[in-house]
């Protein structure tokens, strides 16, 4: 029998998209799939190179569970280099991905019942991970017209005694929200009168940034806090390197060491191969990532620009990551045929399964705890961005 902490976990949105997905792909369905959150590029050949070298010179036996020295100091490279943050060694943690590492990090931090605030729309797995731990979630709703991005009063007004946790992720999955320097310095105003609260900032994405707007990291920002902020980020994204399944983190010792505890007994180390890898990848030339983003940028204007001329949706301009998140109230209410007979559509996840069927995968807001809206992963190529928008224009007029 599953123990009630699991039994009592939500079914995840995403999940059930991607099964039928899985499916009707089994079925001969063709379908142009806007729900994968990766990038769509190889990883560049310097860094497969050093995983081939890293076999054949026999780098395939454990390593210690935060990861080689050579990979921490590569990751404190890279620290000082975009971030302008100092870490010791002991202060980094490299994991199996940064999911694994977020995962890992709230369960070092948080005892049933303390209170997490997450501002939403948010990736699912920030969610996820919360319930995991018994940890009770006080969400910040934002919205399109605040650029889904959660003010200082909000974030005041959210905490209460119980509050443990601030969870922020800019450039944000799955909305791209990207908080300026001032805004984080205004959060940060608020954290110095709470110094019981810790935070997690997961930076994935901080490479994927287009013009007009920049990146910066709590940590920077507010270097006084640093003895309660943990830095998180990977590989996955910036070097298209999902499957390395590599990722990172710099904090406090105390927190760094309270993860390593955890990670002693469940992960071990992350694959030796793929930390050889992420080394050449962190100490490598770096100009394929601004490189990469432009090719982000001319994609969601593209997106963006298509958008604008389907009139049921609105969505607004994200300032980074590979994602588009539409406002789809305009088509709730409305009716499809389905099974020989007129269903309505109620929430994102019936459009998302009303998409489906005419050939297009899309993520419901309920996904990431907002409706209604539906997320679109657009790390994928303008040709299929355009077929795939040309289908969801004629799915939206064929509702009644
Ligand atoms: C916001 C965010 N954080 C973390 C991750 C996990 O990355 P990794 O592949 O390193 O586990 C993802 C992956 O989708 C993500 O979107």
């Amino acid at each position: 029998m599953l123990s009630n902490l699991t039994a009592s976990l939500p079914s995840s949105a995403i999940v059930t998209v991607f099964n039928r997905a899985i499916e009707l792909r089994a079925q001969g369905h063709d379908l142009i799939d806007f729900s994968v959150g990766e990038p769509d590029f190889d990883t560049p050949e310097h860094i497969c190179e050093a995983g081939m070298r890293a076999i054949t010179e026999g780098a395939t036996r454990y390593t210690a569970t935060d990861g080689t020295a050579a990979l921490k100091d590569a990751v404190r490279r890279k620290f000082t280099r975009d971030n302008a943050l100092e870490f010791s060694r002991d202060q980094i943690i490299t994991c199996s991905g940064a999911k694994p590492l977020l995962a890992t990090a709230v369960q070092a931090v948080l005892n049933p019942g303390d209170q997490v605030i997450i501002p939403t729309p948010a990736w699912a797995s920030h969610l996820g991970m919360v319930a995991m731990v018994g940890g009770h979630l006080k969400q910040v709703e934002t919205g399109m017209a605040t650029g889904f991005k959660m003010s200082a009063p909000q974030l005041q007004a959210t905490i209460t005694p119980k509050t443990r946790l601030l969870l922020l992720c800019s450039p944000s999955n799955p909305t791209g929200a990207v908080y300026s320097r001032q805004e984080l310095s205004q959060l940060a105003s608020v954290l110095r009168q709470h110094p019981d609260i810790v935070v997690i900032s997961d930076d994935l994405y901080e490479h994927i940034v287009f013009e007009g707007a920049s990146f910066a990291t709590l940590a920077g920002v507010a270097p006084d806090l640093s003895e309660r902020i943990l830095t998180v980020n990977g590989v996955s994204k910036a070097y298209a390197m999902t499957g390395w399944r590599i990722g990172y983190a710099g904090g406090p010792k105390w927190w760094a060491d309270g993860i390593r505890a955890i990670l002693s007994q469940t992960n071990g180390g992350s694959c030796s191969i793929s930390q050889i890898a992420a080394t050449a990848a962190l100490d490598g030339p770096q100009e394929l990532l601004a490189e990469r983003c432009k090719t982000y940028l001319k994609r969601r204007d593209f997106a963006l620009d298509r958008l604008a001329q389907i009139p049921d949706l609105k969505v607004a301009t994200p300032d980074g990551a590979f994602y588009l998140m539409p406002e789809c109230g305009n088509l709730i209410g409305r009716q499809r045929a389905l099974d020989g007979g007129i269903s309505t559509i109620e929430t994102s996840t019936d459009l998302a399964d009303y998409f489906l069927d005419c050939g297009i995968v899309v993520v419901p807001g309920a996904g990431f705890s907002c409706d209604p809206y539906f997320r679109m992963s657009i790390a994928t190529s303008e040709g299929l961005i355009e077929e795939g928008l040309n289908k969801i224009a004629r799915a939206c007029d064929a509702l009644q």
